[in-house]
This record gives structure tokens, C-alpha cells and sequence, in this order.
């Protein structure tokens, strides 16, 4: 693993790269004005509403609302995770990206790597089509009903019979020990290497550039194993990696939902019936990183398992694994097929249509959790109720806070028929609880709070930080969102020139990043002009707010208890109050 990538060089690398020039390299831009314009990337439209602005260093598009910095472009556009997208940018200036120490092994030159796969795999495609013993390849792929066509999309390849094909094909060139760091090749002694794959269809595993990583090999017949996989590598980890993903972007950029299947075939099978939004997990249970990837791609994920006991265990560990991950705007549904079914059997039995109905008829998380709870206990006694509400109630504590958690403990309330100020747990001790940065999202500007007011305007212009005279007294108030506002204002305050796009990146690795990407998504609907006296007056509100939290805070103490200083606060205070609150 490589180290981090140190914040500071991130700030500078933003600073040296110009979002115009970054969008401009995928999506032609057409200069209006001062922005920029195109037809959105994103969604389909005939007028562009697509709009980059280059003092802001900000892309926002007024028609489906995508918006970020240069980084959040290429991971949005590019499909790229955040260091991805930073090394993107650094290739782009020609610059290297530095790493942070880790105590993990130093960052390693993975290319040869790279190197030694891709030779591989374009190996395993030409023998598919070369190998004297092809034939038997071909016909097993075409009764399992593939064409051509899904085929070549998916690079599908053959590992002819023998012990050495591959090793002497590619041995010379890169040599046994990189070929057995790259997993193709097993060494018995040192020296005496052999091919992994022989006599195998080969699924080759891409990465979410598209890079090959591993493979996965499928004898014809009934040989054991059925499958053979790449072994854990430098750039190969099965807790990871989702097989078909990289395909799946290819086809279809913005998926509305992913299905999550077992199998190389599955994935295959449903490609081949127009089914194109399909991943496998790599013969391992789903992990908690393979869901953080599919949900950086989509908002709903639906896991599909075979009917049979295997199956749903394996439905409920998903379940498990999903709970803490259900923010905002996230869905998760399961889909149990019947006994003796796998997604490819099945879709070839009974057509693309149906099996899509079954996947919007999938059940969704909630329903599956109450249900699935409830069919372990008596539900007809008031202990079996009690033993209902005790076990769901530890999995509905696993849900991020928000609405949807709510709503959890009201329905757990009507099912067990407890009170729900018994099931949800009470406030956790100050000392232990991290107030979210804010509850709910605003989407709008009017009727949002003076604190998120203040923070969109000030992601649309940092400037407003730096004004003469702000009030100042807002600092201290006790609010959601206020400890972010300051954190803001000191950034700016230390980077005068700082743009839109960078500030927002400051924040990228904090819990209060996915708030800010919202609220500078926010227009509002004050001409900019306004924005001044606007932001001013957010300050003007809290200040006010502040000084009356401090009043009520100061005399509910009772006068006796309070030290002179004290005393004379509270006079400042009721003096403010009356002036100017
Ligand atoms: P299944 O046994 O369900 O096979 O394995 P399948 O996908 O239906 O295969 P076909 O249809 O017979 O070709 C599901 C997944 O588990 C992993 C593979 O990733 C496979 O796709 N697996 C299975 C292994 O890694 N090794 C095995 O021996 C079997
Ligand atoms: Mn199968």
C-alpha cells in the first residue's frame, strides 16, 4: 500500500492545474463570457448547462446539479478513487505525487507488474483464438450460450493444456520471479515454476482504470477446482475487487443500481441478455471495501444469492456489513433466487425481463431485516416479542444517524409493540458523542440556517472571510455546522488567494467533506452582488444568537453564583441584546 499523499502537495498541485484545462481534456468546452459551457457529462441534455468557471476553479451543472473541483471532476468523470484522480492530475503537470512514510512496505514500482498481466492476458485472448485445442474452448463458451461479441467485451481467453505455455512465452521476457509475483506462474522450488492456468476459459479481473489485475480460470468439464483464482498480489486483492465493474462503467456511466452476484458466469450470462449492471464478488463473502466501491458508483445496491441455506447466510453477512454504510440517499435490497438457480441459469431460462423483475421486486433492506428477525422468534408471545425488539434493535444501532434510522426504530416500534423511547437509546454521554456537523441536508438557500447560509456563500467566494469588520462575536455559539464555519474562515484567513475548488478539497478526508460538497452545490438566490451584504448578515445573526445563548446560559445559574466578571458580562450582554439583538 502506498503512503498517503500529504495534504499540502494536494493544495499545491491545485494551485498549478487549471479545471479549465482538466475538463477541456475529456469534455470540449465553449467559452461564455467568463465561464466555460458544454453539454453536461453527466446527464443527457441538448443545451448545455454545464458550466466551468475558472476564478472558481468550480464545475457545477445547473441542469443535475454534478459540481466539484478538478479532483472531483476526474473521480466523477473517470470513475477514479481520490488518489487515482490526484495521480491523474500530477501526470497531467508532469510531476510526481509524493507519499507520506507509511510503516507498510514503501510504495513499489508496480508497472512491471502491469507489464507482465497485460502481456498475459492478450497470451490467454490469442490462444482462445490460435490454440490447435481452441475448438473445445470455443464450443464449451458458445453452449453456455455466450456470443462473440461478450466474448471479446469481457476478454474472455483460453490457458491451452501443458505445464509451461505461458512460461515460455513470457519467461524470457520478464523473467520466473516477477511472473510468480504476478501469481501466473506456481513455484514448486525455487527455479521450478510451472503455469498456474492450464487447460482453463480464463475471466481476465480489471481494475476501475481498466488495468488487468488477476485472472480467473474455469475448467471445461467437472474437473476440481472449478475455478482457480489469481493468488493475493501487490496490485490483486479479492476483498476488492469486483469482477465486471470496470465492463460495467464502460457501458453504462451513471447505473442506477448495481447487482451484486457470486459468480465470473453470472456476470457473463446477464452482460450477454442486456443485463450490463452486474459485478461478482471474486469467490469470497462481500466486504465492506467492495460495497464502499460499488456505492461510489451508484446509490443502490442489490445483492443477489442463490435460494439455498448457503445463500441466504450469505445474504444476511451482506445485510450485516451494509447497515453502517445506509447514508443519505444510499439503498441496499436482497434478492434470493429459487433453490437450484444461479443468475445465469436462470436468466437464460426465463429472459432478461423477467429476471429484472425480480430484481425490482427485490426486498428491500428494511423489510429484509424485520422479516428475516422476525421469523426467528415466537412473535405470538410477549417474550418472543421482547427477544425480536432486543435482537433488531443492536442492527438498526448500526445505521448511520438520519431519517432513515428514525423511521427503523419507529417501525421496530409498531412490530414489537414497544414503546419507542425504550427501543432507540438514549442521548450517549457528552463526552463520547460526536455531534454530526449537521443533521439533514438543505438543498436550498432561503430558509437554510445562518451557518450553512454563511458557509455556501463562502464556498462560492472565499473573499467574503477576509471583508473589514464581520462580526465576531459568532464564535462561541453552540450550534451544528459552527465549528466548520471557523475552520473555513481560518483557512481562507491564512490563504487569502485560496479558490473555491481547493478550499473545498481541504476537507476531503473528513466527515464534513460530504456536507460542504453539498452545500456548494447550493446557488443562492441572491444575485452576487448581494453576496456581501448577505454574508454579513449570517454573521449578524449568530452573533446574535451567541450572545443570547450566553445570556440564558449566564443567568440560569442564578445571580448568587456568579463572579463580578460574570456580573459584568451579563450587563454587556443584556446591553447587546437590547441595542443591536
Ligand atoms: P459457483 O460454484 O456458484 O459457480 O461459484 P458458478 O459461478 O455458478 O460457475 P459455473 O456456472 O459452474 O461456471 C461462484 C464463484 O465462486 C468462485 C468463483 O469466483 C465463482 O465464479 N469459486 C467457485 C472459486 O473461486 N473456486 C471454485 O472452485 C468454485
Ligand atoms: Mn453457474
Amino acid at each position: 500500500m502506498p503512503g498517503k499523499i500529504p495534504r499540502e502537495f494536494i493544495d499545491q498541485l491545485l494551485q498549478r492545474t487549471d479545471i479549465v484545462d482538466v475538463v477541456n481534456s475529456r469534455v470540449p468546452l465553449k467559452r461564455t463570457g467568463k465561464d466555460y459551457q458544454a453539454c453536461c457529462p453527466f446527464h443527457d441534455e441538448k443545451t448545455p448547462s454545464f458550466t466551468v468557471s475558472r476564478d472558481k476553479q468550480f464545475y457545477h451543472c445547473f441542469g443535475c446539479g454534478a459540481h466539484g473541483s478538478a479532483i472531483g471532476f476526474f473521480m466523477e468523470y473517470e470513475r477514479l478513487s481520490f488518489p487515482e484522480a490526484v495521480e491523474e492530475l500530477a501526470r497531467l503537470q508532469g510531476i510526481e505525487v509524493p507519499r507520506e512514510l507509511s510503516d507498510q512496505s514503501p510504495a513499489k514500482d508496480l508497472r512491471p507488474l502491469f507489464d507482465v498481466l497485460t502481456q498475459a492476458d492478450d497470451f490467454f485472448r490469442l490462444q482462445l483464438r490460435q490454440h490447435p485445442t481452441a475448438g473445445k474452448a470455443v464450443d464449451y463458451l458458445k453452449r453456455r450460450g455466450l456470443s462473440g461479441e461478450i466474448a471479446v467485451e469481457y476478454g474472455i481467453g483460453y490457458a491451452p493444456p501443458g505445464w509451461d505455455n505461458l512460461l515460455r512465452e513470457l519467461g524470457p521476457r520478464f523473467g520466473s520471479p516477477l511472473l510468480t509475483q504476478a501469481g501466473l506462474i506456481t513455484e514448486a522450488e525455487a527455479g521450478k515454476g510451472y503455469d498456474r492456468f492450464r487447460d482453463r476459459i480464463i475471466f481476465p479481473i480489471r481494475d476501475s482504470r481498466g488495468r488487468v489485475v488477476g485472472f480467473g480460470g474455469r475448467v471445461l468439464g467437472d474437473d476440481k477446482p472449478k475455478y482457480l483464482n489469481s493468488p493475493e498480489t501487490p496490485v490483486f486483492h479479492k476483498g476488492r475487487q469486483l469482477y465486471g465493474l470496470y465492463e460495467m462503467t464502460k457501458a453504462l456511466r451513471r447505473p442506477e443500481q448495481l447487482l451484486v452476484v457470486e459468480g465470473y458466469m453470472d456476470v457473463v450470462a446477464l452482460a450477454q441478455q442486456g443485463i450490463r449492471y452486474a459485478v461478482a464478488t471474486l469467490g469470497t463473502a462481500t466486504t465492506a471495501d467492495h460495497l464502499e466501491r460499488a456505492f461510489r458508483l451508484t446509490t443502490e445496491v442489490v445483492f443477489c444469492f442463490d435460494g439455498d441455506r448457503a445463500g441466504r447466510e450469505a445474504g444476511w453477512k451482506a445485510l450485516r456489513l451494509v447497515l453502517p454504510l445506509m447514508t443519505q440517499g444510499r439503498g441496499a435490497r436482497f434478492l434470493f433466487l429459487p433453490e437450484g438457480e444461479d443468475p445465469d441459469s436462470l436468466v437464460r431460462k426465463e429472459g432478461a425481463e423477467s429476471f429484472e423483475r425480480r430484481v425490482r421486486e427485490a426486498e428491500p433492506l428494511s423489510d429484509y431485516l424485520l422479516k428475516q428477525l422476525a421469523t426467528e422468534a415466537d412473535m405470538g408471545s410477549l417474550d418472543g416479542r421482547a427477544r425480536f425488539a432486543e435482537a433488531a434493535r443492536g442492527h438498526i444501532e448500526q445505521l448511520p444517524d438520519g431519517l432513515f434510522k428514525q423511521m427503523m426504530w419507529r417501525r421496530l416500534a409498531e412490530r414489537s409493540g414497544a414503546p419507542i423511547e425504550e427501543l432507540a437509546p438514549k442521548a450517549a454521554p457528552v463526552s463520547t458523542y460526536r455531534r454530526p456537523v449537521f443533521k439533514e441536508p438543505t438543498r436550498h438557500f432561503r430558509g437554510a440556517t445562518p451557518v450553512r447560509q454563511a458557509i455556501t456563500l463562502l464556498l462560492k467566494e472565499p473573499g467574503l472571510a477576509l471583508l473589514a469588520d464581520l462580526p465576531a462575536d459568532w464564535r462561541a455559539l453552540d450550534a451544528p455546522g459552527i465549528s466548520l464555519l471557523r475552520e473555513l474562515m481560518d483557512v481562507i484567513g491564512q490563504e487569502p488567494a485560496i479558490d473555491p475548488g481547493r478550499l473545498l478539497e481541504h476537507w476531503r478526508a473528513e466527515e464534513a467533506f460530504r456536507h460542504l460538497v453539498v452545500l456548494s452545490g447550493i446557488r443562492p438566490d441572491i444575485p452576487q452582488e448581494g453576496y456581501k451584504a448577505e454574508f454579513r448578515d449570517c454573521l449578524k445573526r449568530l452573533q446574535r444568537e451567541s450572545w443570547r445563548q450566553e445570556f440564558t446560559r449566564l443567568t440560569a445559574q442564578g445571580g448568587g453564583a456568579l463572579s463580578l466578571p460574570e456580573q459584568e458580562r451579563v450587563k454587556l450582554l443584556a446591553k447587546l441584546i437590547a441595542e443591536k439583538g
